[in-house]
């Protein structure tokens, strides 16, 4: 198949795209990519997969699920690749997440930066132990245990 071809095999995408062969494979799986079957059952793809291999593989870079960027593609019109424009728009979206996401780590840090050197993984002081100690608002002891419902009485014989 000449480089020019308007088709890739599996091998050229991967080749050409840095990504392995099995993970395309899997991107076909997740419908995050797609191929036709030549006559002797060959995956063939158009070369405008490479662009949305490349849009994955960055999107999974910034920790996008794949559930996530399965929906960004299939909103764009009859499910084309995208284009600037369409990275431009997505991108922006995303970077809010990510920066929820990096404010998230960054309390995750502060709080094991305490930890470090402890070990307790006390309920009562650690903060990764027990985030958010919302049960402990109602009152000390186990509060999950419903204290209303009592085992059965054993059974005399
Ligand atoms: S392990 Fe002791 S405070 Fe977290």
């Amino acid at each position: 198949m000449a480089w020019n071809s308007r088709e890739l095999t599996v091998g050229q995408l991967a080749e050409r795209s840095g990504v392995a062969v099995s993970a395309l494979h899997f991107y076909e799986t997740k419908g995050l990519i797609s191929s036709r079957r030549t006559a002797g059952n060959q995956r063939r793809y158009s070369r405008d997969t490479l662009r949305r291999v490349a849009f994955v593989r960055l999107s999974q870079r910034l920790g996008i699920p794949l559930k996530t960027i399965k929906d960004a593609l299939a909103e764009l019109p009859e499910e084309r690749t995208p284009t600037r424009d369409d990275w431009a728009r997505l991108s922006g979206a995303w970077r809010r997440e990510l920066d929820d996401r990096i404010e998230q780590l960054q309390r995750l840090r502060d709080d094991l930066t305490d930890c470090i050197g402890c070990g307790c993984l006390s309920l009562d002081r650690c903060a990764l132990a027990n985030p958010y100690d919302r049960l402990g608002e109602e009152g000390p002891g186990a509060r999950r245990i419903d204290t209303h419902v009592r085992p059965p009485a054993p059974q005399c014989r």
